[in-house]
């Protein structure tokens, strides 16, 4: 923990709204001024009929019963017969066009909707005011109710409605990554919603909680396990398990698919091969897929996810992805469902030495040449950049490279590269960039992303977006209350990714904090500038996240990325960082895209400076657009960005009594971890590019700390000096541990008297939960526990934490101890000291002892 309880939980502040539900998410139904939906003359409707049976319709006119009454306390009565209804005027009714039309001919609209779409309208007819939700389908009947219900939520007058939506794609799911035994590959959020030790869970709550978020943005499939899939989730008792969770989804219409093992046939059918080719496997996919469908019906499909980070797959038995795929979708089709094949194929055993090797050549080189092969219901699902979600990176080149086959876009919704929900980063904006990318496909005007993955562009049949959400048991699903807004945004961006990022950004806020003025404008401030702040602390100009690569993606780890297979280099010298990918000198990977948009990244010139070392390798001296040179503005932007961090803590803390409570300290004790692990991102880069380059900082920051104490140059007792790895994830690369009971490090304090922050930077390690005491004359100021379980359990750029105890009065002469008592398999340890001038901050610590004889008050 970065800030100790007692700051954390403060009194509560009069006024607060009180705990709300955390896994209520968006779905707050914050109550809203009813005069403002229905002005003066619209009449607000006491009942809803329902017209239609269907599990889908029931959920929808639920819903709407349930947002009236936390909206607008309106308890709205629900009919389902259309004679005992007609007796009130004042109405929402709800159905399919064709259910509509049936009850009252004359509302029959000529312009048919398209699948999954509604039309919202508000009719006057005779003594009737009609609120009309009408879906194409079930399902478009219910996103009707949740589109209706935000407009509520949003406040907009439902005067003279009249609103046709549908969706962008026919594919909008989620992919969770979740494992039978209950953890989750690359979730941040605790354990799984389906799965526990082997089974699906007896509970399914949590799933159903789920399906109803995710139908509430337009979500209309999820895929429950991990990409690396266990075969033996194929076996017929755990298809029956498998099957309540696609029961707790069919209410909301969210179909439930499977990821699956090309070796399943041979590691759960016993047959002595999985060649796609043999007959046999033909037949056992077959015989498979008409078991799935007897247990669930719906079932939606399978994504695949082989001969990559190595997954069994057809490249075994010499055969390629499409005719692996098509195995699948043969056995699929009769039965309406699809297959998501990934393009993320690539060779993990790359030869570094090769100067032409790179992994971002994999998915082009690896699917290009198949195109107009795979059958009509399969899709290669393709993850927005080519190597792997980093902060930045070009689109994929494939986009372009295939127009006989269906596409969908792989977004990640869990932050795996992007600060794993302990940084805020609001993805939409990051996402849009690459939606937004025109392919310069030639002889098209336009071809942007967004339309290549909705078929627009290639005029496919089908296509569309899966974010990968893994979502798990924790409070607000994601951890980070406002990593929500990910999720949301993945849905609606789906839904209609024309949508802009402030849009988006501001409906979820309206949906989960309400309307106020002040709310809105710092959340959505927050979020719109969060992916930029995390950028420019961490990866810069396209180079890559520059985190741990073969590790857990976490903090910073920069040299990790070099010398082994895994293709993720940075090619960074004395002289010079960056991937030559260009087609005269490089690895040819710019020769991968159409010719319009190679020729902009082929040239040094042309090529923006955010994509600058993800294409070209260049000296740190080389000058940038705006002529600053690649390694200042690799010192300046890390300085930036910390600082940028840092000013988001007082930004979210005027929203104190604005927001619920509970929201309100677990975003705050997330921002002031941030704001110091920033502070690590940005010293570890600076100070490698510092040491590699050989060049100094024009504005003398980097290796230049002068409120900094070296925990192994202070006075030790019992505290013993150690080596951190990598180095420069420690201030001077090293620490102090503690082998003992207990140990303290102390410095004479010899600056003038006043009051000052004090910052420790410790290690807090997966286990173990430390205590540290910061001691003034002997006195005991500050306590706090290095309780978190970051992921991993050495001292390095993962564990490396800030605490800060504001406000402390120091005299010169003063003697300032830290006392670290280990526990378990942590010891303790400390990197530094910072002591500055305090910041005013109101998050003072309590003052007693030597410090209450300073007179006078903080104004020195
Ligand atoms: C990344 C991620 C893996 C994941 C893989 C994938 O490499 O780190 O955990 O399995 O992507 O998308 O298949």
């Amino acid at each position: 923990m970065l800030v100790s309880a007692s700051v954390l939980f403060a009194s509560p502040v009069p006024g607060a709204r009180q705990p709300v539900d955390p896994q209520a998410a968006w779905l707050a139904y914050n109550a809203v001024d009813a005069q403002r939906v229905f002005p003066a003359g619209t009449a607000m409707p006491n009942t809803v009929l329902r017209l239609g049976d269907s599990a889908v319709e029931i959920s929808a006119a639920d819903e709407l019963h349930r947002g009236f009454e936390g909206m607008l306390h309106r308890i709205l009565r629900l009919d389902t017969d259309a004679v005992q209804a007609s007796k009130d005027h004042d109405l929402i009714v709800i159905g399919t066009a064709k259910e509509i039309a049936a009850w009252r001919p004359s509302l029959r609209e000529k312009k048919p909707l398209q699948p999954e779409g509604f039309r919202l309208r508000s009719v006057v007819a005779g003594k009737d005011s009609l609120l009309i939700v009408e879906g194409a389908d079930e399902r478009g009947a219910l996103y009707g109710a949740f589109t209706l219900l935000r407009m509520i939520a949003e406040e907009r007058p439902l005067t003279q409605l009249d609103d046709v939506e549908a969706p962008s794609a026919a594919v909008r799911w989620t992919n969770e990554w979740d494992n039978p035994d209950g953890s989750i590959e690359r979730g941040y959020a605790g354990r799984s919603i389906f799965f526990d030790k082997g089974d699906v869970r007896q509970d399914m709550s949590r799933a159903r909680e789920y399906a109803r978020l995710l139908a509430s943005v337009g979500i209309n499939g999820c895929t429950i396990n991990n990409v690396n899939a266990d075969p033996s989730l194929l076996r017929p008792e755990k298809l029956a398990e498998i099957a309540r969770i696609a029961a707790a989804f069919r209410p909301y219409g969210v179909k439930l698919s499977l990821s699956i093992a090309m070796n399943s046939p041979q590691a759960i059918g016993r047959l002595s091969t999985f060649d796609p080719l043999a007959p046999e496997v033909a037949a056992w996919w077959r015989a498979k897929v008409d078991e799935i469908y007897k247990a669930i019906p719906d079932f939606g499909g399978v994504i695949i996810k082989a001969d990559s980070e190595g997954q069994p797959g057809p490249l075994q038995y010499g055969r390629t992805p499409a005719e692996a795929a098509n195995v699948l979708a043969r056995a699929l089709k009769p039965h309406g469902g699809v297959v998501l094949y990934r393009g993320f194929v690539y060779n993990h055993h790359l030869d570094w030495h090769d100067p032409k090797a790179d992994r971002a050549r994999a998915g082009y080189d690896n699917f290009h040449t198949l195109d107009g092969q795979f059958d009509d219901n399969v899709i290669v699902q393709i993850k927005n950049g080519p190597i792997d979600f980093q902060v930045r990176e070009p689109v994929s080149p494939l986009f372009a490279g295939l127009h006989k086959t269906n596409e969908a876009i792989e977004l990640q919704i869990t932050q795996e590269y992007t600060g794993q929900q302990r940084h805020l980063v609001f993805l939409v904006p990051m996402w849009k960039t690459a939606l937004d990318t025109d392919m310069h496909v030639s002889g098209m005007r336009y071809s942007m992303v967004r339309d290549i993955v909705t078929g627009r562009t290639f005029r496919r049949p089908m296509g569309g977006f899966v974010g990968v959400a893994n979502v798990g048991l924790d409070d607000y699903w994601l951890g980070h209350p406002l990593a929500m807004a990910n999720l949301y945004g993945f849905g609606r961006l789906a839904w209609d990714p024309v949508l802009s990022s402030a849009t988006i950004s501001d409906e979820w806020t309206r949906l989960t904090f309400g309307n106020d003025a002040d709310v809105r404008s710092v959340v959505d401030t927050l979020l719109l500038n969060s992916w930029h702040i995390y950028e420019e602390y961490t990866g810069p100009l396209g180079v890559g996240t520059l985190t741990d690569i073969i590790g857990v993606h976490y903090g910073p780890g920069i040299e990790s990325a070099e010398r082994n297979g895994w293709g993720q280099w940075i090619r960074a010298d004395h002289n010079g960082i960056g991937m030559d990918r260009t087609v005269a000198t490089g690895t040819g990977y710019i020769g991968q895209y159409p010719a319009g948009l190679a020729a902009e990244y082929e040239t040094l010139k042309a090529c923006p400076d955010e994509l600058l070392l993800f294409m070209h390798h260049v000296p740190y001296t080389y000058r940038l657009h705006d002529h600053k040179t690649v390694i200042q503005y690799i010192y300046d932007t890390h300085y930036a960005g910390a600082t940028a961090a840092a000013v988001q803590v007082p930004a979210w803390e005027t929203l104190e009594g604005k927001v619920p409570d509970r929201t309100y300290f677990e975003v705050l004790r997330r921002l002031n971890y941030q704001a110091g692990h920033s502070l690590v991102w940005r010293d570890a880069v600076v100070n490698w590019f510092h040491r590699m380059s050989g060049i100094a900082d024009d504005k003398g920051r980097v290796g230049n700390y002068p409120d900094r104490t070296e925990a192994e140059a202070m006075q030790l007792e019992r505290y013993v000096p150690v080596a951190v790895t990598p180095w420069e994830t420690a201030s001077g690369g090293k620490a102090v541990v503690c082998h003992t009971a207990s140990c303290s490090a102390s410095m004479g304090f010899t600056r003038a008297t006043g009051w000052y922050d004090i910052a420790v930077q410790y290690f807090d390690l997966r286990e173990g939960a430390s205590r540290f005491t910061l001691e003034v004359n002997g006195t005991a100021i500050d306590t706090w526990k290095a309780d978190d379980t970051l992921p991993s359990q050495k001292l390095d750029g993962h564990t490396s934490t800030r605490h800060t105890s504001h406000d402390v009065a120091l005299h010169s002469g003063d003697r300032i101890s830290i006392i670290g008592v280990p526990d378990g398999k942590e010891p303790a340890p400390i990197d530094y000291l910072e002591i500055t001038p305090a910041s005013g901050s109101e998050r003072s610590v309590r003052r007693k002892g030597p410090q209450e004889e300073i007179h006078g008050n903080k104004d020195h």
